[in-house]
């Protein structure tokens, strides 16, 4: 199997642990600096992905960008989007005019999600050396769950929304024996919200 890219997931929560508000909207959870710096660490990486779920609801752009909506970096350093789940991407979304598509990627990278290692490996073969995961919560759990993440962007408001949306699902964890412990590298406070970065210990597919 081809080198597993570095997986680096992303979320933003509320400080009750919600990634939406119960009618699935999400945007903006925390505020312009926390947004900021997602933009620049998208920029850093090969490609960046999202679950049809996600990309069905915000029509995400997927792109690194300045907050005024200028690309952060040339379009050629743009990450390549990747779209996991069988659900088509509607003709008009956003992330079909994504500026790192062109001749080697004509169109955004398509995974199924019924192996979520295999698809990793995949993108390793196309020379993808590192992956930005946008969400949403069943694929964020999904990775976690198949021990795939290297390392999680927290970023948390300080807000509360209640309700069913939140930022993580069943890990399938029983007991406290099965904890998934992490290690905090980088906590950081931006405008009001907090940056938590957390380092996983078991990546355990390598
Ligand atoms: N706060 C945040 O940081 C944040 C970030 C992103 C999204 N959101 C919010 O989260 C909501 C959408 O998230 P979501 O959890 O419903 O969707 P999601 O995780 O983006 O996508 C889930 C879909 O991906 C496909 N899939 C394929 N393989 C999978 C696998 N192994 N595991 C899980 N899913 C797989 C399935 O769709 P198919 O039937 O197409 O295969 C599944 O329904 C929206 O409300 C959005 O606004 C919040």
């Amino acid at each position: 199997m081809a080198k597993l890219p570095r997986v680096i997931v992303k979320w933003a929560q509320t400080l009750d642990g919600r990634a939406a508000a119960a009618d699935g909207s999400s945007q903006w959870i925390t505020g312009p600096a926390a947004r900021a710096d997602v933009h620049r660490r998208r920029a850093d990486a090969a490609a960046i992905l999202v679950g049809t779920g996600t990309l069905l609801a915000d029509d995400p752009s997927l792109t690194a960008r300045t907050p005024e909506g200028e690309l952060l970096v040339p379009a050629a350093e743009q990450p390549v989007p990747v779209v996991v789940g069988s659900r088509a991407i509607p003709s008009g979304a956003r992330v079909l005019a994504h500026p790192a598509l062109g001749e080697r990627f004509p169109e955004p990278i398509r995974l199924s999600g019924n192996d979520l290692a295999a698809d990793l490996a995949s993108l390793g073969t196309l020379g993808i050396e590192s992956v930005f995961v946008e969400g949403g919560p069943h694929i964020v759990s999904s990775l976690l769950r198949a021990g795939l993440v290297d390392e999680l962007l927290v970023y948390i408001a300080p807000a509360l929304l209640g309700g069913p949306r939140l930022a993580v699902g069943d890990l399938g964890i029983a007991s406290m024996t099965g904890i998934h412990r992490l290690e905090f590298t980088h906590t950081e406070q931006l405008g009001p919200d907090l940056l938590i970065i957390a380092s996983s210990a078991q990546k355990e597919i390598r």
